[in-house]
């Protein structure tokens, strides 16, 4: 049995919308070929950005998007991708499998895209192998409203109208890809090139410097506290580890557990950045921006590797929801997050195979839990937890509740067990729900999932399981899988 209390009548503070933050790189088949097949393309879009999937993201909510990278941030030189399509020069993406990059989606079909979506961008500047002078224009381009050398550019390729944006990332992973620095270099680097970077109409940049393990954090907010909004870190979950990351599909239980167990290690990663910005910032100005989480397994076998492409089951949506419920309770300091990435890579919402596209269970976990975003974050405190048997470090329930602005409160949970169902009992003190309404997505097998040929294995159905008598709520959550409750 598991049972807890939750605090309705207090919430220490917001969960932001931004922690449901999404990622798209130029890597594999995430922008082309997922989001991006172009205007002449027989595949239905809107200008030139995949139709389908434009009304899937959409129903999602989607806070933000980050881009162009990862990696590829800091090899991306952006007046490549504006102009002319025809004229804009082709590159080498080295970190991707050294495809050829046209270049066809640069700034405008991006922000486009983040119009089309609602969502804010984030864009991540190339620090790397960029110079101060190529940031800071880019900047001049996106925001300043003209009469001006990079407003008159803007204008001239077809964009009248400045755009908001308010994320900006200084370099990404530049201890490794974006430039093998070390601490102390990029924290001078970074103090140089934010120098420069503002927002030419009048808003106010949030600048996110590169951040890493915690030594190189520490060095890092030593000596450029003052000048970041927040601190990016990345955390991925491996069944076993970076060098053994096994298959996404056709696992055993033991391996089911091996990727929860990695994936919620990040509650202790991000205690341990915490304790790092408690230091250098013990007001909490700084937030911590963990733009790239979630599961990384071996690549579908018969694709490239250099693609990350992998399938995505019920396993990855109890990850998604477990690991969401980590970043709520955190939320007073974790300001974004961005799940890797949207379309095609690593743990991706959707999978796409020319004119066919599949939803996955980890997009349905995202869109059951949106009515998170911005809520209230409630406490909830466990008085008794059950262990999955075989795994007894892990919770066998992870739940997370937040109040909305109408009043509701809306609670998820999610069962990690993979053999057996949950038993839950809440009560609420400072006034407990007297109506609920509940969908559940389940796994009927371990590694249940979809595809172009069943795509609908995995979804979400309405439960009408859920009982609230006596001021308790009770249910029993089927093995593997993920509930959203709506309370009022
Ligand atoms: O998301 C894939 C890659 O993982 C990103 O490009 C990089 O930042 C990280 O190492």
């Amino acid at each position: 049995m598991n049972r807890m209390v939750i605090d309705t009548d207090r919430s220490p503070f917001r969960v932001s919308r931004h922690i449901y933050g999404h990622f798209a790189e130029h890597l594999g088949r995430c922008v082309y070929d997922g989001l991006w097949v172009g205007e002449d393309s027989p595949i239905p879009n809107v200008a030139g950005h995949r139709l389908d999937l434009l009304e899937a993201l959409r129903a999602l909510r989607m806070p933000n998007l980050r881009w162009p990278g990862g990696c590829f941030a800091d090899t991306y030189h952006w007046r490549d991708g504006v102009g002319p399509r025809e004229t804009r020069p082709r590159m080498v993406n080295v970190h991707w499998g050294g495809t050829t990059e046209d270049n066809s989606f640069g700034t405008h079909e991006f922000l486009d895209l983040c119009e089309r979506l609602g969502c804010e961008p984030y864009i991540v500047g190339n620090l790397g192998s960029g110079t101060v002078r190529e940031m800071a224009e880019w900047l001049e381009y996106l925001t300043h409203p003209g009469p001006g050398p990079m407003a008159d550019l803007r204008k001239g390729n077809g964009r009248e109208r400045p755009w908001n944006v308010l994320y900006w990332g200084v370099g990404n992973e530049n201890w490794g890809c974006g430039g093998g620095m070390t601490a102390e270099h990029y924290a001078n680097e970074f103090r140089r090139y934010a120098t420069y970077c503002r927002h030419f109409g009048g808003g106010r940049l949030y600048k996110i410097a590169c951040g890493f393990t915690d030594d190189w954090n520490e060095t890092l907010l030593r000596l450029a506290a003052r000048q970041m909004d927040g601190l990016s870190v990345h955390y991925y979950a491996f069944v076993e580890s970076w060098e053994v990351k096994r298959s996404a599909t056709g696992f055993s239980e033991q391996e089911w557990y091996g990727l929860l167990r990695n994936g919620l290690g990040v509650e202790g990663f991000l205690r341990s950045t915490r304790t790092r910005l408690d230091r250098y910032d013990p007001e909490g100005r700084i937030g911590i921006v963990l733009d790239e989480w979630g599961a990384w397994y071996d690549a579908e076998p018969g694709t490239n590797p250099a693609f990350l492409y992998q399938q995505n089951t019920i396993r990855d949506a109890v990850l998604a929801a477990a690991s969401l419920h980590v970043f709520h309770r955190h939320a007073d300091r974790l300001h974004m997050a961005n799940i890797a990435q949207t379309v095609n890579v690593l743990q991706a919402m959707a999978l796409t195979d020319g004119p066919k596209t599949v939803l996955t269970p980890t997009y349905h976990a995202f869109e059951m839990l949106k009515d998170h975003q911005d809520g209230e974050f409630l406490p909830v405190h466990p008085l008794a937890s059950a262990r999955p048997h075989g795994a007894e470090d892990l919770p066998q329930v992870s739940l997370s509740a937040t109040r909305s602005g109408d009043g509701s409160i809306h609670l998820s949970a999610a069962n990690l067990d993979a053999s057996d169902e949950a038993e839950v009992e809440v009560e609420f003190r400072g006034g407990a729900p007297e109506a609920c309404s509940a969908r559940l997505l389940h796994g009927s097998r371990l590694d249940a999932h979809n595809d172009f040929d069943r795509p609908d294995e995995v979804r979400p159905i309405v439960w009408d399981e859920p009982r609230l008598k006596d001021g308790l709520l009770r249910m029993r959550l089927p093995t593997r899988s993920v509930a959203a409750l709506r309370l009022a």
